[in-house]
């Protein structure tokens, strides 16, 4: 029986691949949130072995040897894939699991009664067990919209109510307790967990219902929230308050902020794009979860000391990803919850640009370091701003800076915006040279070397490749698409997708150490080297149906080609037939 995913995803994110590498290989270069050393599989000078932190792969460009930490263990001890496992396990003092423990069923048990759970208590919302929660959201001043949108919810003051709904519904005490919905009296008895609380319930990238934050309604009759325990399906460290809306967000960026009133406020405000780690410091599998789908980060955490202490560690964390950090000074509020409500969404919105304004700061260099009385100079500064504002993509932008530096040095705006634009155009034509040698460099090296997996066509390949990198990445782009391996024009990747749908139905957690058992080590190499190409989630269910269009149009234009072919052959043997026929 193959070990089941969840445990290997376990292994996979307590073994943290850059650790068990670096007791192998001296990692030196770095680039971007890449590693590099020299590869330890085949021997070389400079080194091409490089090992990355976000997507936790090791990848060598030189010998194209490439997989997770259980691949890299399995070549470095020449051990096969359960031993591999085993090793680790020990090395992360995590017990194998025996038979049925890690069984898929009690995971879609769990989830089901999460769902059923967040369903009473939104309902819960407009009875008059309700009233309560009610006027405290008002209170809050949450929108109904928000409501609906975070389906929250309210946990009545009583101490059986959940459970014996949930009795009604066909679940068990034990069933409950696992999912932490209830918990044990001192006489043995159970009691519902959340009471008397204003519930957000807390959603994976999937849509599944994981576990709950319950806060309290005013007062101070215990702990202000109340988090669901770690269950087979919650795992604080590993998921995000409402990155489930905020994975949807057009913003390209997202807003880190630490309480979930916060989150609720700041999407009601129109920031769809924020999210807020479950009342524990950033980690970094939460940040690898936000690099898949932003690059940008704007830390938004309480003003007061712990948050800005908590916003300099988050900071380091991110940017070991390569992910751009911005972190936001909440001038005159304790949070951005009190900010927007003292000070309104637009306010909000000027804070989020104020801490973008590099380009100021970049100006201020160079203007100190000038004596525009000297005409020499003047020019220098001129120019150096100029090219500065060349990055700039916005015309406005361009603009309303080349006017300001204008002014500071005394010259016609035309100048300086005829200095900017000469710049970015002989920029953009080398972006464009080395953009098309970087397509050309992929389309050479998209070539699997392995004979049996080689491309046939290779426009449709790419766009399967492309694919599969969304699919793993989040399975839930491909909901609702009707594709099999049977579309695709390769055969290996066509493998791969089937084997990635199969176990997405399942809801098991995707990546190459989750595929490992299923591979041989030459395709988990080359399922690696296809992970390891720049993907950007944002606007993912454009790209999945970009390159649906073109897998169909290729395969229809090979079976275009193919009758043709058969048409062809027939003709030649009816007028073959017919020659005969004929003869006679
Ligand atoms: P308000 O203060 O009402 O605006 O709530 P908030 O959502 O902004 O929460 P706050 O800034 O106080 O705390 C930030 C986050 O830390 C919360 O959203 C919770 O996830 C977590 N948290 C706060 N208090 C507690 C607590 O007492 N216990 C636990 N486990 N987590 C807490
Ligand atoms: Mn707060």
């Amino acid at each position: 029986m193959p070990l089941p995913e969840s445990f290997l995803q376990e292994i996979a994110d307590r073994n943290d691949i850059t650790d068990v590498v670096s007791g192998y290989v001296r990692l030196t270069k770095k680039s971007g949130s890449n590693l590099f050393g020299l590869c330890p599989f085949h021997s070389e000078k400079s080194p091409s072995f490089s090992v990355s932190s976000e997507r936790q792969i090791y990848h060598c460009f030189g010998c194209q040897k490439g997989g997770s930490v259980i691949n890299f263990i399995m070549e470095i001890e020449n051990l096969g894939f359960r031993d591999a496992v085993e090793f680790l396990a020990r090395r992360s003092g995590l017990e194998m699991p025996q038979g049925e423990s890690y069984d898929r069923r009690e995971r879609e048990r769990m989830l089901e009664l999460n769902r059923e759970t967040a369903r009473f208590f939104f309902k819960n919302l407009s009875g008059a067990q309700g009233a309560k929660a009610i006027s405290y959201i008002k209170s809050r001043g949450i929108s109904p919209e928000m409501v609906k949108t975070f389906g929250l919810g309210s946990a009545p003051n009583e101490w059986s109510v959940l459970r014996d709904e949930m009795h009604k519904k066909g679940f068990s005490d034990k069933e409950l307790f696992d999912a932490g919905l209830v918990r044990k009296g001192k006489s043995g008895g159970f009691y519902d967990t959340f009471r008397d609380r204003l519930i957000f319930p807390v959603i994976d990238i999937r849509g599944n219902v994981i576990g709950f934050s319950g806060r309290l309604l005013g007062g101070d009759d215990g702990p202000k929230y109340m988090n669901s325990p770690e269950t087979l399906v919650f795992s604080k460290s590993r998921n995000l308050f409402a990155m489930n809306l905020a994975k949807k967000s057009k913003k390209g960026y997202i807003i880190l902020s630490e309480g979930n009133i916060d989150v609720v406020s700041l999407h009601q405000a129109g920031f769809d794009c924020a999210v807020a780690s479950l009342g524990t410091a950033l980690t970094p599998e939460q940040a690898r979860l936000i690099s898949r789908y932003a690059n940008e980060v704007i830390i938004a955490y309480d003003s007061d000391e712990a948050g800005q202490k908590a916003s300099a560690r988050a900071v380091g964390i991110l940017e070991k990803l390569d992910i751009k950090v911005k972190i936001l000074n909440i001038k005159g509020a304790k949070d951005p919850d009190e900010f927007i409500k003292l000070k309104g969404a637009d306010a909000f919105s000027n804070l989020l640009h104020e801490s973008e304004n590099h380009i100021d700061f970049a100006l201020r260099g160079i203007i100190n370091k000038h004596d525009l009385s000297i005409d020499e100079q003047r020019v220098a500064y001129i120019k150096e701003s100029a090219a500065v504002l060349a990055s700039l993509p916005s015309l406005v932008e361009r603009e309303v800076y080349s006017m300001r530096i204008a002014e500071t040095a005394s010259v016609s705006p035309k100048i300086v915006t005829d200095e900017v634009e000469r710049i970015r155009k002989g920029k953009l034509s080398k972006a464009k040279k080395s953009y098309e040698k970087a397509v050309l460099k992929v389309a050479n090296d998209a070539h699997p070397k392995e004979k049996s997996m080689r491309y046939e066509n290779q426009r449709s390949a790419l766009a399967e490749e492309g694919i599969i990198r969304l699919a793993i990445s989040d399975d839930t782009l491909l909901d609702g698409t009707h594709l099999t391996g049977s579309d695709f024009s390769s055969n290996i990747l066509g493998k791969f997708f089937d084997v990635i749908m199969e176990k997405s139905q399942r809801g098991a957690p995707l990546s190459i150490a989750t595929l490992g058992e299923d591979f041989t080590g030459e395709e988990i190499s080359h399922l690696t080297s296809i992970i390891e190409k720049p993907e950007i989630l944002i606007n993912g269910k454009k790209a999945v149906s970009d390159y649906i269009n073109i897998i169909k149009t290729e395969k229809q234009s090979s079976l275009v080609d193919d009758d043709a072919l058969k048409a062809y052959q027939k003709l030649r043997q009816d007028n073959k037939k017919g020659m005969v026929e004929n003869n006679e």
